[in-house]
């Protein structure tokens, strides 16, 4: 399947890899008032657009990691979470790329958690012990790895 872009019930996911992306993304930067951290050309960033919503309501993101691996992160606009866009999206993007992931995240961050376990991913020892969330606190890291099948 192609990697710039997936199309799936109300879903749009789509790669960025020009101008017109990164003025999507720097758009939907504001609205997710989430640490979004590195500059684009970093890693490789998915833009999720909602049919329903007609609007970009979120990114996914690799960057490579260490021993072949590729760290992922995500985050959703405020008004887009709780809904279940990210459990339905999730398992299908780790398997359009099919590669080895690793992530990271608070282990307070329970839909986090939920998501990234409900994509496969198994928990794992954390490489950063200690997560510092976006409003600065420091707590623990909940650690997952997913291997490519
Ligand atoms: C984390 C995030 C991506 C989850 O995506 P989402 O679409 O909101 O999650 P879903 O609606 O699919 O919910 C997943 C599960 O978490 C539960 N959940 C959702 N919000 C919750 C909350 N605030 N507290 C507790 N549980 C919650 C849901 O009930 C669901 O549980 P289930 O699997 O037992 O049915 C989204 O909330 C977000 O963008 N948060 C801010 C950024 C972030 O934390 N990114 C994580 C990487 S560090």
């Amino acid at each position: 399947m192609s990697l710039a872009k997936l199309e799936f019930d109300e879903y749009v996911i789509e790669h960025l890899v020009d101008e017109h992306g990164l003025e999507r993304f720097n758009a939907l930067r504001g609205a997710l008032k989430f640490g979004v951290e590195g500059a684009i050309p970093e890693g490789r960033t998915w833009i999720i657009y909602s049919r329903r919503d007609s609007r970009d309501c979120g990114y996914l993101r690799v960057v490579p990691f260490r021993d072949g691996e590729q760290e992922l992160g995500f985050a959703l606009i405020p008004e887009a979470r709780g809904k279940g866009i990210m459990s339905a999206v999730l398992p299908r993007f780790v398997s359009m790329l099919n590669e080895n992931f690793y992530t990271e995240t608070s282990d307070q961050n329970i839909a986090a958690i939920r998501v990234i376990e409900k994509a496969g991913f198994k928990s794992c020892m954390p490489v950063h012990p200690e997560h510092v969330t976006p409003h600065g606190e420091t707590v623990r890291t909940a650690a997952f790895r997913l291997a490519a099948p």
